[in-house]
Protein backbone atom coordinates (compact mmCIF):
# COMPACT_ATOMS: atom_id res chain seq x y z
CA UNK A 1 0.00 0.00 0.00
CA UNK A 2 1.19 3.27 -0.75
CA UNK A 3 0.61 6.20 1.25
CA UNK A 4 -1.47 8.20 -1.02
CA UNK A 5 -4.05 4.56 -0.62
CA UNK A 6 -3.62 5.10 3.23
CA UNK A 7 -4.46 8.62 3.88
CA UNK A 8 -7.49 7.52 1.60
CA UNK A 9 -8.79 4.27 3.35
CA UNK A 10 -8.21 5.84 7.20
CA UNK A 11 -10.86 5.93 9.57
CA UNK A 12 -11.55 5.86 12.84
CA UNK A 13 -12.67 2.43 14.27
CA UNK A 14 -14.80 2.51 17.20
CA UNK A 15 -15.79 -1.62 17.06
CA UNK A 16 -13.32 -3.87 16.66
CA UNK A 17 -13.07 -8.01 16.42
CA UNK A 18 -11.90 -10.11 19.27
CA UNK A 19 -8.66 -10.94 17.53
CA UNK A 20 -4.92 -10.37 18.87
CA UNK A 21 -2.72 -8.41 17.40
CA UNK A 22 0.66 -9.03 18.14
CA UNK A 23 3.68 -7.15 20.14
CA UNK A 24 5.68 -6.62 16.81
CA UNK A 25 2.74 -4.87 14.95
CA UNK A 26 2.57 -2.86 17.94
CA UNK A 27 6.36 -1.86 17.64
CA UNK A 28 5.95 -1.25 13.92
CA UNK A 29 3.68 1.46 14.85
CA UNK A 30 5.88 3.03 17.28
CA UNK A 31 8.56 2.88 14.78
CA UNK A 32 6.40 4.89 12.34
CA UNK A 33 6.07 7.17 15.05
CA UNK A 34 9.20 7.97 16.28
CA UNK A 35 10.35 8.52 12.58
CA UNK A 36 7.97 11.81 12.32
CA UNK A 37 9.22 15.12 12.37
CA UNK A 38 10.34 17.05 15.60
CA UNK A 39 11.17 20.57 16.59
CA UNK A 40 14.80 20.93 16.52
CA UNK A 41 14.98 16.92 16.35
CA UNK A 42 14.09 17.37 20.22
CA UNK A 43 11.85 13.83 19.80
CA UNK A 44 9.67 15.03 23.11
CA UNK A 45 7.53 12.00 23.28
CA UNK A 46 7.17 9.05 25.06
CA UNK A 47 4.57 5.59 24.47
CA UNK A 48 2.83 3.91 27.19
CA UNK A 49 1.11 0.61 25.38
CA UNK A 50 -1.21 -1.82 26.99
CA UNK A 51 -3.53 -5.23 26.04
CA UNK A 52 -4.26 -5.45 29.78
CA UNK A 53 -8.52 -5.49 30.04
CA UNK A 54 -7.73 -4.07 33.62
CA UNK A 55 -5.95 -1.16 32.17
CA UNK A 56 -8.43 -0.66 29.47
CA UNK A 57 -11.01 -0.30 31.96
CA UNK A 58 -9.28 2.72 33.93
CA UNK A 59 -8.44 4.32 30.65
CA UNK A 60 -11.81 4.49 29.79
CA UNK A 61 -12.70 5.42 33.05
CA UNK A 62 -10.53 8.41 33.22
CA UNK A 63 -11.68 9.14 29.48
CA UNK A 64 -14.86 9.91 28.66
CA UNK A 65 -14.85 9.26 24.83
CA UNK A 66 -12.68 6.30 24.30
CA UNK A 67 -15.71 3.60 25.20
CA UNK A 68 -14.27 1.52 22.19
CA UNK A 69 -11.62 0.43 24.16
CA UNK A 70 -13.84 -2.19 25.19
CA UNK A 71 -12.83 -4.13 21.75
CA UNK A 72 -9.79 -3.10 20.63
CA UNK A 73 -7.05 -5.09 21.70
CA UNK A 74 -4.26 -2.38 22.11
CA UNK A 75 -3.92 1.63 23.98
CA UNK A 76 -1.44 2.98 22.72
CA UNK A 77 -0.88 6.91 25.39
CA UNK A 78 1.18 9.04 23.19
CA UNK A 79 2.35 11.24 25.63
CA UNK A 80 4.64 14.76 25.58
CA UNK A 81 7.95 15.36 27.56
CA UNK A 82 7.94 19.40 27.67
CA UNK A 83 10.42 19.42 29.48
CA UNK A 84 12.56 18.35 26.52
CA UNK A 85 11.84 21.86 25.37
CA UNK A 86 12.89 24.20 27.33
CA UNK A 87 13.04 27.04 24.94
CA UNK A 88 9.74 26.56 22.86
CA UNK A 89 6.48 24.76 23.32
CA UNK A 90 6.09 22.80 20.16
CA UNK A 91 5.69 19.25 21.88
CA UNK A 92 1.92 18.66 20.88
CA UNK A 93 2.62 19.54 17.02
CA UNK A 94 5.44 16.89 17.24
CA UNK A 95 3.38 14.42 19.19
CA UNK A 96 0.37 14.62 16.83
CA UNK A 97 3.03 14.15 13.90
CA UNK A 98 3.81 10.83 15.74
CA UNK A 99 -0.38 10.10 16.19
CA UNK A 100 -0.74 10.40 12.32
CA UNK A 101 1.84 8.42 11.49
CA UNK A 102 0.57 5.61 14.03
CA UNK A 103 -2.49 5.74 12.02
CA UNK A 104 -1.26 5.29 8.62
CA UNK A 105 1.14 3.06 9.45
CA UNK A 106 -1.71 1.20 11.02
CA UNK A 107 -3.97 1.07 7.96
CA UNK A 108 -1.34 -1.08 5.97
CA UNK A 109 -0.88 -3.23 9.00
CA UNK A 110 -4.48 -4.13 8.10
CA UNK A 111 -5.49 -2.67 11.41
CA UNK A 112 -8.01 0.22 12.79
CA UNK A 113 -7.16 2.82 15.11
CA UNK A 114 -9.03 5.71 16.86
CA UNK A 115 -6.92 8.95 18.16
CA UNK A 116 -8.97 10.01 21.20
CA UNK A 117 -7.72 13.65 22.34
CA UNK A 118 -6.37 13.94 25.75
CA UNK A 119 -4.19 17.43 26.40
CA UNK A 120 -5.27 19.54 26.77
CA UNK A 121 -8.57 18.42 27.91
CA UNK A 122 -9.19 18.36 31.46
CA UNK A 123 -9.95 16.45 33.61
CA UNK A 124 -9.04 13.79 31.03
CA UNK A 125 -5.56 14.31 30.66
CA UNK A 126 -4.77 14.78 34.44
CA UNK A 127 -6.97 11.43 35.17
CA UNK A 128 -5.03 9.38 32.24
CA UNK A 129 -1.32 10.46 33.66
CA UNK A 130 -2.78 9.19 36.72
CA UNK A 131 -3.67 5.68 35.38
CA UNK A 132 -0.38 5.55 33.69
CA UNK A 133 1.38 6.94 36.51
CA UNK A 134 3.74 9.27 34.55
CA UNK A 135 4.78 12.54 34.84
CA UNK A 136 4.77 13.08 30.77
CA UNK A 137 1.30 14.58 29.59
CA UNK A 138 -1.00 12.00 27.44
CA UNK A 139 -1.88 13.90 24.57
CA UNK A 140 -3.46 11.55 22.54
CA UNK A 141 -5.03 7.92 23.87
CA UNK A 142 -5.22 5.32 20.38
CA UNK A 143 -7.18 2.32 20.36
CA UNK A 144 -5.95 -0.32 17.99
CA UNK A 145 -7.40 -3.57 16.66
CA UNK A 146 -8.49 -5.65 13.57
CA UNK A 147 -11.68 -3.72 12.63
CA UNK A 148 -15.00 -5.23 12.85
CA UNK A 149 -16.79 -1.70 10.44
CA UNK A 150 -16.17 -0.21 8.07
CA UNK A 151 -16.83 3.50 8.61
CA UNK A 152 -17.98 5.56 5.71
CA UNK A 153 -14.89 8.42 4.66
CA UNK A 154 -16.03 11.80 6.42
CA UNK A 155 -12.76 13.53 5.00
CA UNK A 156 -12.87 15.16 1.57
CA UNK A 157 -11.11 18.02 -0.02
CA UNK A 158 -12.81 21.64 0.64
CA UNK A 159 -11.36 24.46 -2.24
CA UNK A 160 -13.15 27.25 -0.08
CA UNK A 161 -10.68 26.31 2.82
CA UNK A 162 -7.65 27.36 0.53
CA UNK A 163 -6.19 30.22 -0.66
CA UNK A 164 -3.70 30.15 -3.26
CA UNK A 165 -1.31 33.65 -2.67
C1 LIG B 1 -7.54 15.70 18.30
C2 LIG B 1 -8.59 14.64 18.07
C3 LIG B 1 -9.32 14.18 19.15
C4 LIG B 1 -10.27 13.16 18.95
N1 LIG B 1 -10.91 12.66 20.05
C5 LIG B 1 -11.78 11.63 19.89
C6 LIG B 1 -12.35 11.00 21.03
O1 LIG B 1 -12.07 11.38 22.17
N2 LIG B 1 -13.19 9.97 20.83
C7 LIG B 1 -13.50 9.52 19.58
O2 LIG B 1 -14.30 8.57 19.48
N3 LIG B 1 -12.97 10.08 18.47
C8 LIG B 1 -12.11 11.11 18.60
N4 LIG B 1 -11.49 11.66 17.50
C9 LIG B 1 -11.80 11.13 16.14
C10 LIG B 1 -12.66 12.10 15.33
O3 LIG B 1 -13.98 12.07 15.82
C11 LIG B 1 -12.61 11.68 13.84
O4 LIG B 1 -11.28 11.80 13.39
C12 LIG B 1 -13.51 12.53 12.96
O5 LIG B 1 -14.87 12.31 13.28
C13 LIG B 1 -13.30 12.22 11.47
O6 LIG B 1 -13.56 10.84 11.20
P1 LIG B 1 -12.40 9.93 10.55
O7 LIG B 1 -11.26 9.88 11.52
O8 LIG B 1 -13.05 8.58 10.35
O9 LIG B 1 -11.98 10.56 9.26
C14 LIG B 1 -10.53 12.66 17.65
C15 LIG B 1 -9.78 13.13 16.57
C16 LIG B 1 -8.80 14.09 16.78
C17 LIG B 1 -7.94 14.54 15.61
Amino acid sequence: MNVTDAIRARRSVRRYRAAEVPREKIEALLEAAMLAPSAVNSRPWEFYCTDKAEIKQRLMAAHPACRMLETAAWAIVVCGRPDLQPSHGYWPQDCAAAVENILLQAVELGLGTCWCGCYPSEPRTGQVQKVLGCTSVPLALIAVGVPAEAPAQKGFYDPSRVTFL
